[in-house]
């Protein structure tokens, strides 16, 4: 574990734009999103955790509640640079035991490659449970992330 007392976590929907459009480099499947979709997207989430190395974003994941029976969580990506030193746990740490998570049941998310970061946490696979609708692939039949 790295000396992770000098990186500041923040609850907040305050974060500066530019730098997350930029962090959302480092996820695969985030890389071509705009700065106006990533405003209203922000703005529209319930919780926003982000990681600071002093004013360098360097963390990122976000939430969708009912803040009572379920929730998502979405775009979990620490900076290539800090990663591997146990600051990815740490904020899915902040998201589960979020105050305002507290009551929420069940918790889900989407990985095609970190499911083995995620077990480590104690998340479960389950298959069967588990359905999307893609708005691109469905019109042009096109297997599209973003
Ligand atoms: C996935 C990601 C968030 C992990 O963050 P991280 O800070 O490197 O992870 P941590 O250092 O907190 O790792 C916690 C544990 O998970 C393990 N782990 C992390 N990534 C792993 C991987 N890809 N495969 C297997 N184990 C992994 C670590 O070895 C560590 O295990 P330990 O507790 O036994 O030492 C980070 O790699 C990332 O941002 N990747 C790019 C974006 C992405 O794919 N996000 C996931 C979206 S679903």
């Amino acid at each position: 574990m790295a000396k992770n007392h000098k990186y500041i976590f923040k609850d907040s929907k305050k974060i500066d734009l530019d730098q997350l459009v930029q962090h959302y480099q480092y996820g695969w499947w985030s890389q071509n999103r705009k700065k106006a979709d990533v405003k209203k997207m922000l703005e529209n989430s319930n919780v926003a955790i982000s990681l600071w190395d002093g004013k360098k974003l360097i963390g990122f994941a976000r939430v969708l509640t009912d803040y009572v029976y379920r929730a998502t969580v979405w775009d979990v990506i620490i900076h290539p640079d800090y990663q591997g030193q146990g600051l990815g746990k740490l904020i899915m740490d902040k998201v589960l035991n979020h105050t305002k998570l507290k009551k929420v049941s069940y918790f889900w998310l989407i990985t095609s490659d970190k499911q083995k970061f995620y077990k480590k946490l104690g998340w479960k696979m389950e298959e069967n449970w588990s359905m999307y609708w893609d708005r691109k692939a469905n019109s042009k039949g096109c297997p599209c992330v973003d």
